[in-house]
This record gives structure tokens, sequence and C-alpha cells, in this order.
């Protein structure tokens, strides 16, 4: 009988710049305090990529580097590269390209996947549907922004969230039943109008006007997001767990998309699960939309072990949100 392939993590990769960026630094920028920031975020420090030139792709070139080392393979045997992200080196051609082009791969395809702070979970399922497929045997998916590029450091309510980075999963077909089990995605367009970006689309293309009127910035209104992300997260994670037949004694980590650390607590909550089952890395890096939950992997790749069921969730601009299930294992 013919043996069901799943899409297998076989390596995993991170990359954050060296440049720190304190709640004491932000502190000399807007009207903020350590204590607040701390209090309502969870975020004590952020991560900033500078410099003439930088732009996201070095921030995923370093991060596939990594990714490939780890698992001992030359970046020419990737055969797919898909980059989520909000904010690509440019609109187009888009930053998995860059990427590939940067890293002198020749034998893949790739493109980039727009879906906010859920844009890893869109990608890491378009790409173990890849794999599932038999047509593919390695794909590479990442997750990376640098959201510096488009924060108002005037702005208290959104420059104390967000930070820069990118991370990478590998991608390989399995039999033994380890990789991504299940998915749950979401959107709903009506979310839009709470978290955007205005300016730089085809709606309005960049001019003195929407320079003038702070177009190309993030604009978020927190406290309805906070209130969707809150429930969207925690139904969908629920939900994965109930089609799937696992209770909290089952899953062994929960890896929530790092936006505030109140979401996270409450997520945890309503699916079961104590703080020592949740990977969290808030603190270190703040929100850094698309990456943290590969950045997440990253940081606890020791910690996890053979077999255990993980649930990646995500909420962000759309709004998108949703759950994914992975067995650990190759
Ligand atoms: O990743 C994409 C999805 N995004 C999210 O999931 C983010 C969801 N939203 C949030 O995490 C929170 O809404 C924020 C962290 C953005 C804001 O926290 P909040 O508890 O919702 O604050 P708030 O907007 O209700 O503001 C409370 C107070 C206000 O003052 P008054 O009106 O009570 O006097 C704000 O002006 O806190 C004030 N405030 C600040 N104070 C010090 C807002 N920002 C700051 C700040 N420092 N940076």
């Amino acid at each position: 009988m013919e043996q069901k392939i799943t899409a297998a993590i076989t390596a995993v990769g991170g990359y954050v710049p060296e440049e720190r960026l304190t709640n004491a630094d932000l502190e000399k920028l807007v009207d903020t305090n350590d204590e607040w920031i701390k209090t309502r975020t969870g975020i004590t420090e952020r991560r900033i990529l500078r410099g003439e030139g930088m732009a996201t792709s070095d921030l995923v070139v370093p991060a596939v580097k990594d990714l490939c080392e780890r698992r001992g393979i030359d970046p020419n045997e990737i055969d797919c590269l898909i980059v989520a992200t909000v904010t690509p080196d440019m609109m187009f051609p888009n930053t998995a390209n860059i990427t590939c082009d940067k890293l002198g791969i020749k034998n893949a395809w790739s493109f980039d996947m727009l879906a906010a702070c859920s844009g890893f979970l869109y990608a890491l399922t378009t790409g173990a549907a890849l794999i599932e497929s038999g047509r593919y045997k390695k794909v590479v998916v990442v997750g990376a922004d640098k959201m510096s590029a488009i924060v108002d450091y005037t702005d208290r309510t959104t420059c104390i969230i967000f930070g820069d980075g990118a991370g990478a999963v590998l991608l390989e077909p399995n039999t033994a039943g380890f990789g991504v089990m299940d998915s749950l995605l979401k959107s709903d367009g009506g979310g839009g109008k709470y978290l955007y970006m205005k300016g730089g689309g085809s709606l309005n293309p960049a001019s003195a006007e929407t320079i003038a009127a702070k177009q190309h910035y993030i604009f978020q209104d927190g406290q309805p997001v906070f209130k969707f992300a809150v429930t969207g997260m925690a139904d969908v994670g629920f939900e994965l767990m109930e089609r799937n037949h696992l209770t909290a004694d089952d899953v062994a980590w929960l890896v929530p998309h790092q936006a505030n650390k109140r979401i996270i607590d409450a997520t945890a909550r309503r699916m079961g699960l104590p703080d020592e089952k949740v990977m969290m890395n808030i603190e270190r890096y703040g929100n850094t939309t698309a990456a943290t939950i590969p950045l997440c992997l990253w940081d606890f790749q020791d910690k996890i072990k053979q077999g255990d069921n993980i649930v990646l969730a995500a909420f962000g601009g759309g709004f998108t949100w949703g759950a994914t299930l992975v067995r650990w294992g190759s």
C-alpha cells in the first residue's frame, strides 16, 4: 500500500540583527515608560536592522544559510522557497526571488506570501501541500519582516511593539507520520480597517501627499485588534485540538504569534496549557510579524522532542488567523 506523504520539519534556521532597541531607548523617542511597555505587552527589547541598503532579504539570507548549515545541505538542493512578509524589499521583484539570487540558488522557484502576522502559517500550509503532492523534496518556508521600515517612531502606540527578524524551516517528505498534520486557516477582510498600511499600493501610490499623511507607516487600532486576537487565536487553537482528538496533555508545545504577552496568556488558558508548554520570546524580539513563530521554533529547538505535538497559532492584519498542528520528527 502506498504510504501517505507528510511534510516534516527537518531543520530550523533564524537570524536577528545585532542592534537592540530597548524600552529605555524608546523612552527617549516617545512619551512611554518601561513599566507600561512590560506590563501591557511583555516586551523588553527588539532587534533592528540598520544600515544603508539593508532590507528584508538581508534577514532572510542568513536565516536560510543557518538552516542549510544545520541540515548539511547545499542551497541548490532547495526546490521551492516561500517568503512570508509584509515588508518586501520592494513591490517587485519578490523578496524570495531576490533571496535566491543573493544565495546563488538556481534550482528553486520562489515567491512571497502576504498574510501579515499569519503569513508564516499560510506559507507553511502551502509549502506542506507542495511536499504532500510528491512533486517537491525540499521546500523552505521563511517568515521575515523588517518592521522598522514601516514603523512611525513618533507613534507610541505602535513603535513600542515591533522589531525585525527572520525564521525559516525546511520541509521534506516523510512517511513515518511526522510533520504538518493539520491546518485551520481563516481570514476576514472586514478587519482591514483596524490594522493596515495605506500607502504605496495601487490605491494610494507614493506621492508627496501620501508621505505627508504618513500613509507609509503601520496604522493599528490596538484595542479591537487585541479583542479579536484573543478570541480568534484561542478559538482556532481549541478547534484544531478538538478535531484532532487532542487533550491539553497530548500537546507538548503551543507556539503563539508574539504580539502581546496578554494575548498569548489568554490563548494558552483557553487551550488548557500551562506556561511551561508555551514558547515565548516576545520580551527579546517584540513582534516581528511573519517571523515570530519560526523564531520561537529556532530559539526552542533544543527543547523539542521527537513525536511532540506542537500547535502553532497566529492572528494578524487582514484579519488573518489560524492554527497548524505539527508532529515533530523526521
Ligand atoms: O501582530 C498583529 C496583531 N496585533 C496585535 O495583536 C496587537 C493587539 N493590541 C495590543 O497589543 C494592545 O492594544 C496595545 C499594546 C497596542 C495597546 O495596549 P492597550 O492595553 O490596548 O492600551 P490602550 O490602547 O487601551 O491604551 C491605554 C492607555 C491610554 O491612555 P488613557 O487613554 O487610558 O489615558 C493610552 O494613551 O495607555 C496609553 N498608551 C501608552 N502609555 C504609555 C498607549 N500607548 C502607550 C505607550 N506608553 N506606549
